[in-house]
This record gives structure tokens, C-alpha cells and sequence, in this order.
């Protein structure tokens, strides 16, 4: 997912092109404005955190895009090539990382990338209702 402050900073086409690059491909996507609910839902298992209210209002001040991406091995690599949660970290130990290129924070990241085969699988379908066709 690029979110909002990739999509304001004009960063989706420079992602893309890493994304390609390194040898995904990009199956599905799809630009979404999320509300408070759906960020609320995505984010659900971040609700304890103090950080949460803070985190729905950032997902919710613009367009994020969700993308679908295919390549063996493409959990791990996608999140090697976004770098660590904190861009302050990424532009430090990462500095070639989508992170450090363009993030801010801990919380003003520019990219989100699922963390494990059942996160995926539910974030891909929280997105794309599946269709005969897949
Ligand atoms: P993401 O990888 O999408 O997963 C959860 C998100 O919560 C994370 O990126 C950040 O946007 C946000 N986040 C994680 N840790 C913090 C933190 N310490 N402070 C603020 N926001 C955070």
C-alpha cells in the first residue's frame, strides 16, 4: 500500500517503478479514500496502541493505493525493500529503501507491506472480494 502522504508527495510512480524493478509484478491495485471504519478495521490489531487515533486520522487524510504484488519470496522482499516502520531508522541503516526515500516518522511511513502469508491473505481480501477468476 502506498499511503497518503506517497500519493500527496507524488511518489506513486517512483514506487511503482521499484516495485517493477525488483522483479514483482503488480496483479491488482486500486485507489481507495478510507474512512474512519474501514481504517479503524484495517489497523484493528494496532487498537491498543496509544499511537492508534493518531494512526486512523493519517490513513484517513487521503488517498492510499492497495496493490496486489507477485513474486516468489515477495513477503520478505517487498518489506527489505520498504525498510524498518521508523523512516527516521530507514534514512539512517536503509538509506536506499522506499522508506527512507520518501516517509517522515514511525508513523508517517509512505508504504505499508503485509508481514506474514495470513496477513496478507486477509489485507488482499479486506481490499479485493475474490472473483471466479481470482
Ligand atoms: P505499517 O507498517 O502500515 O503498520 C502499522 C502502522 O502504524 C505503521 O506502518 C505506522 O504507520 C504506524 N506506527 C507504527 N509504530 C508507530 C509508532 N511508534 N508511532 C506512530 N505510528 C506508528
Amino acid at each position: 500500500m502506498i499511503k497518503p502522504d506517497g500519493l500527496s508527495g507524488n511518489y506513486t510512480d517512483r514506487v511503482k517503478e521499484i516495485i517493477l524493478d525488483s522483479g514483482f509484478s503488480i496483479c491488482k491495485e486500486m485507489v481507495v479514500q478510507l474512512d474512519e471504519d474501514t481504517a479503524k478495521s484495517f489497523y484493528a490489531e494496532h487498537a491498543s496502541n496509544s499511537f492508534f487515533p493518531n494512526l486512523v486520522r493519517y490513513m484517513t487524510s487521503g488517498p492510499v493505493l492497495v496493490m496486489v504484488l507477485e513474486k516468489v519470496n515477495a513477503i520478505a522482499d517487498w518489506r527489505a525493500l520498504i525498510g524498518p516502520t521508523d523512516a527516521r531508522k530507514a534514512k539512517v541503516a536503509h538509506p536506499y529503501s522506499i522508506r527512507a526515500m520518501c516517509g517522515v516518522d514511525s508513523e508517517r511511513n509512505c508504504v505499508h507491506g503485509s508481514d506474514s502469508p495470513e496477513s496478507a491473505v486477509r489485507e488482499i481480501s479486506f481490499f479485493f472480494k475474490a472473483t471466479s477468476s481470482g
